[in-house]
């Protein structure tokens, strides 16, 4: 080891904690732990390996350190966030760019001298009178062309034992890597903590990415969006190197869609946060892979992907036994969860939307809660935060997909895209083909915000292929990337746009949660070529002749064609406003590929011609 670094080292390490350390021959990492020593001050170190004996370790550190509490059901623990702490802060994340960096306008950025004196300015001490955590992971199954190696330093045991949660082991892996330079660093510090254990100084919370040395900086926050630095801060590294390297980081779950004759066929969605991946991987008698982060590359003329992480740190709220059973039967059932944000009485969770009645009194994100409450600035305290999740591993699901952990990744028959659109697209289409698809689906999405990040909800908001958010390169860049990722390929999967969120006039959702269920199975069937379909200005529609089979095979449900009317009528109008909306985004996007005008351009004729002959809205059965 470098003598530099060595005594910075051997002077807050134990000898277990030094060992593991040395075994990985690595400047860069030793050089990342005695920075982070140095910047942070510590009281100690601790350094982890794969060891079940070390991941019990910080689950038993969080709970005595208070970060979780554990419940009545033997395995489960509550975690409370920050009352001004519970979601993704995009103001606060920024990337760091050098003087001679050019990063699209778009993106939030700051300097990146600027940026790393101000976030290493609030890390300074951060850490004093308490216990670093040194952690190893992969992105990606280990031992893969998918796999990235990650270091994560942390101040918090929930964040780690999150993290034990929701990646896949590391320290045998950077083993394996030993001198290679080629790794992510995140470093997160809690801050100042409160009286009740959460980040104090939430007004100094920073969420920084230094991309051109792959590193990340989070501080005075504890949301695990904001500090599970696997999560979309290295997404957002992750899309760079896809970049340079020629394969695609998306935010996308990746499911097995079980068709006829036992056949399991793949598919991997982008929704934005809060529209459905979730509880579109977690659907009933299908299997999940992943539910949030996938890397694809194309392998011998397929596109091949898989789960980045290795569980799911979902959306609570209306998880109930009538729309997402399976999860909900995970949650009421024994075994390592945590819970964050939700309702707490004598050790039972509650939540909103649970399909339980809720007590009126208990201890929640707000501290001890009782019906009516209202914070300082006169908004009601709901129960549970609308944005409250749960943490579990994929490997304690009976619905696990076998493939689900294959270095190799599966192979992709279709990739969906979809966004909360209350009155825009029906609620399944095919693409006409690939180009198509990635303009008119994933680079025009748009989606209502919601709860999942800070800001007011409900308002349309462009979210390109449900990236937007984590994008670290050129707009037009990624997008070409997209659209050139199919060259070459032999099996080209199909594209498909879906929209859960389609409202009647009376403003009410015209679909059942469980409905995407039957829009699956319609798209395996599509993917092998088992289904027509009906030629619309936007896309390919589903028959309702097949749609009312497939409810009945599998929900066993009376589809109507009152319904399909309703649901598939095309609404021209307003996919015409949306084309235009998209059309001015794109023309402020520098260096926009040219094919994105052309498709938009043709797709308002087809719509156009359409109104012309028929009018504003026309039934599926009218096409
Ligand atoms: P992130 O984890 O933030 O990335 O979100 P996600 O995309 O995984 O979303 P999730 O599946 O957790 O769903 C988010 C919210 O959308 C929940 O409140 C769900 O109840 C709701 N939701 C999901 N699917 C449907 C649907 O088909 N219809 C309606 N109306 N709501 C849905
Ligand atoms: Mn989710």
């Amino acid at each position: 080891m470098n003598p530099q670094y060595e005594s910075i080292l051997k002077d807050k390490l134990d000898a277990d904690s030094f060992a593991k350390l040395a075994a990985l021959a690595n400047d860069k990492l030793h050089a990342f732990v005695a920075d982070a020593i140095e910047l942070c001050e510590p009281e100690s170190v601790k350094v982890c390996d794969d060891s079940d004996a070390d991941r019990d370790y910080i689950r038993q550190r969080s709970i005595e350190l208070g970060e979780e509490t554990t419940l009545t059901a033997e395995g489960h623990t509550i975690h409370f966030d920050g009352y001004n702490d519970q979601a993704r802060d995009k103001a606060a994340t920024k990337y760091l760019v050098p003087a001679d960096m050019e990063l699209d306008k778009k993106l939030n950025q700051i300097g990146r001298d600027e940026g790393l004196t101000e976030v290493r300015g609030f890390l300074a001490g951060s850490m004093a009178g308490r216990q670093m955590y040194v952690r190893f992971y992969c992105l990606g199954p280990t031992d893969s062309v998918f796999s990235i190696s990650c270091a994560q330093i942390t101040d918090s045991a929930y964040v780690g034992h999150s993290e034990d949660m929701l990646y896949r082991a590391g320290y045998e892996q950077f083993k394996r890597i030993g001198g290679e330079p080629d790794f992510f660093r995140l470093l997160h510090s809690a801050g100042r903590l409160a009286d009740n254990n959460t980040s104090a100084d939430v007004d100094k919370r920073r969420v920084y990415m230094d991309i051109a040395e792959e590193m990340v900086y989070s501080t005075n926050t504890q949301y695990a969006g904001n500090t599970v630095g696997l999560k979309k801060l290295s997404l957002r590294l992750a899309i760079r190197k896809a970049d340079r390297e020629g394969w695609l980081a998306e935010h996308m779950f990746v499911m097995g869609v079980h068709g006829p004759a036992d056949r399991v066929t793949y598919f991997a969605g982008a929704f934005p946060s809060a529209c459905g991946k979730t509880s579109t991987a977690m659907v009933p008698g299908e299997t999940i892979v992943g539910d949030d982060l996938a890397y694809l590359r194309q392998v011998d003329g397929q596109v091949r992907t898989v789960n980045v992480e290795s569980g799911i740190f979902g959306i609570i709220r209306d998880v109930n036994a009538n729309d997402d059973p399976v999860i909900f039967d995970v949650l009421k059932t024994p075994g390592e969860v945590i819970f964050s944000n939700i309702l707490i009485t004598d050790g039972v969770p509650h939540w909103l939307g649970m399909g339980e009645d809720i007590p009126a009194a208990g201890m929640n994100h707000s501290g001890e809660w009782t019906d009516g409450a209202t914070d300082a600035k006169g908004n009601e305290i709901t129960a549970s935060h609308k944005n409250a999740r749960y943490t579990i591993r994929i490997s304690a699901l009976a619905n696990r997909d076998e493939l689900a952990d294959d270095p190799a990744g599966v192979p992709l028959g279709g990739l969906i895209y979809g966004g909360r659109d209350s009155d825009t697209c029906v609620p399944i289409q095919q693409s006409f083909g690939w180009v198509h698809g990635m303009i008119t689906m994933g680079a025009s999405l748009e989606s209502e915000t919601t709860a999942a990040t800070l800001g007011a909800e409900g308002v349309r908001t462009f979210n390109m292929m449900s990236n937007m958010d984590f994008l670290a390169i050129p707009l037009a860049k990624y997008l070409q990337n997209n659209l050139d990722f199919a060259n070459g390929l032999t099996d080209v999967p199909l594209v498909f746009g879906t929209n859960y969120f389609l409202k009647g006039s009376d403003g009410k959702f015209l679909n059942g949660k469980l409905d995407k269920s039957i829009w699956l199975k319609w798209m395996e069937l599509r993917v092998h070529g088992e289904v027509d379909a009906i030629d619309a200005p936007t896309g390919l529609l589903p028959k309702f002749e097949d749609l009312k089979a497939l409810f009945k095979q599998y929900r066993d449900q009376d589809y109507t064609e009152a319904e399909y009317v309703q649901q598939f009528t095309l609404r021209v109008g307003e996919n015409l406003a949306k084309l235009d909306r998209i059309e001015a985004v794109y023309q402020d996007v520098a260096d926009a590929p040219q094919v994105v005008f052309e498709t938009i351009a043709a797709q308002r004729e087809r719509l156009t011609a359409l109104q012309a002959a028929k009018g504003d809205y026309v039934s599926p059965l009218d096409l």
